[in-house]
């Protein structure tokens, strides 16, 4: 009998392990115990959390992971885990069997091109654009500089999954938190890392201030699947990229422990 009462419903799902994959060489359990003060270990375990969204929103590094964490960057690891989750990426798309890609493709030859872009072209055109300040705790001036330079180089394991999911038909969006006024610069930038004939770059118009980018962000899609869209996949470096409402088929998390946007 339905209870008039909310029950609390936290579902946990179990990690089975067989205890014969346990003696077998698959699973090699650390020789001894590390201490839990090594900061390796610390920073280690602390990445995993900030990678798999249990952290939460989270602001700064811990203090004692800062070289942890540039290591991390500038080493070998960023490089193959980024590829590796490219790779995850790759596979899935290739499941897509050439008829599907066709029919898939073939639904969104009549769709209205315009939208959402246009409209807010023409709030631009017609001077009545203001730009709202996002709150950002980096220091936007120099940021917005550096997005001027527009010669940021591509994640190479994206740019490579990028000219991939091209060659097998894909129509790609590229969605960015930027305003609307870095468009041109955004353009540039990609074009100077490598990448083009992309199907549409959105950016946060007049009317997308205000939102957080887990809003924006479903938002946009949420157009795209209004227009005829069918989303099988998305990749992003933030949660917000990939959570939220009309989500893809498949989401693919890359690597960021640099910081999180909510
Ligand atoms: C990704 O795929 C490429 C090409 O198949 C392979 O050479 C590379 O080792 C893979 N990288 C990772 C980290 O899985
Ligand atoms: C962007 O580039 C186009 C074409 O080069 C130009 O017409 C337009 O004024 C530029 N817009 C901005 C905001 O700089």
């Amino acid at each position: 009998m339905a209870s008039s009462v909310h029950h609390l419903l936290f579902i946990i799902n179990l990690l089975i392990i067989p205890t014969t994959l346990l003696s077998q060489s698959i699973i090699q359990m650390p020789p001894r115990r590390h201490r839990i003060t090594d900061d390796n270990l610390y920073c280690d375990s602390w990445r995993f959390s900030v990678e798999t969204n249990d952290a939460g929103t989270w602001t700064s590094i811990p203090s004692r992971c800062v070289a942890f964490v540039q290591d991390y960057m500038t080493g070998d690891r960023y490089l193959s885990d980024s590829a590796a989750v490219a790779n995850y990426s790759l596979s899935f798309a290739r499941g897509f069997r050439s008829e599907e890609m066709v029919r898939t493709l073939g639904s969104s030859t009549s769709m209205r091109l315009c939208s959402p872009i246009c409209p807010t072209i023409r709030r631009m055109d017609s001077g009545l654009n203001s730009y709202g300040h996002r709150s950002v705790t980096f220091d936007e001036a120099s940021f917005d500089e550096w997005v001027d330079l527009a010669e940021a180089p591509a994640l190479p394991a994206s740019l490579k999954l990028y000219k991939e999911l091209k060659h097998l038909g894909f129509k790609i969006f590229l969605l960015t938190g930027r305003s609307e006024h870095q468009r041109n610069a955004t353009a540039k930038n990609l074009l100077y890392a490598g990448y083009n004939n992309w199907e549409r770059l959105l950016l946060r118009g007049p009317s997308d201030q205000g939102t957080t980018a887990t809003v924006y962000k479903s938002e946009k899609r949420s157009d795209l699947i209004n227009e005829g869209y069918r989303i099988h996949g998305s990749s992003g470096d933030q949660w917000s990229d990939l959570l939220g409402f009309a989500v893809a088929q498949r989401s693919f998390k890359l690597p960021n422990p640099m910081y999180y946007i909510a």
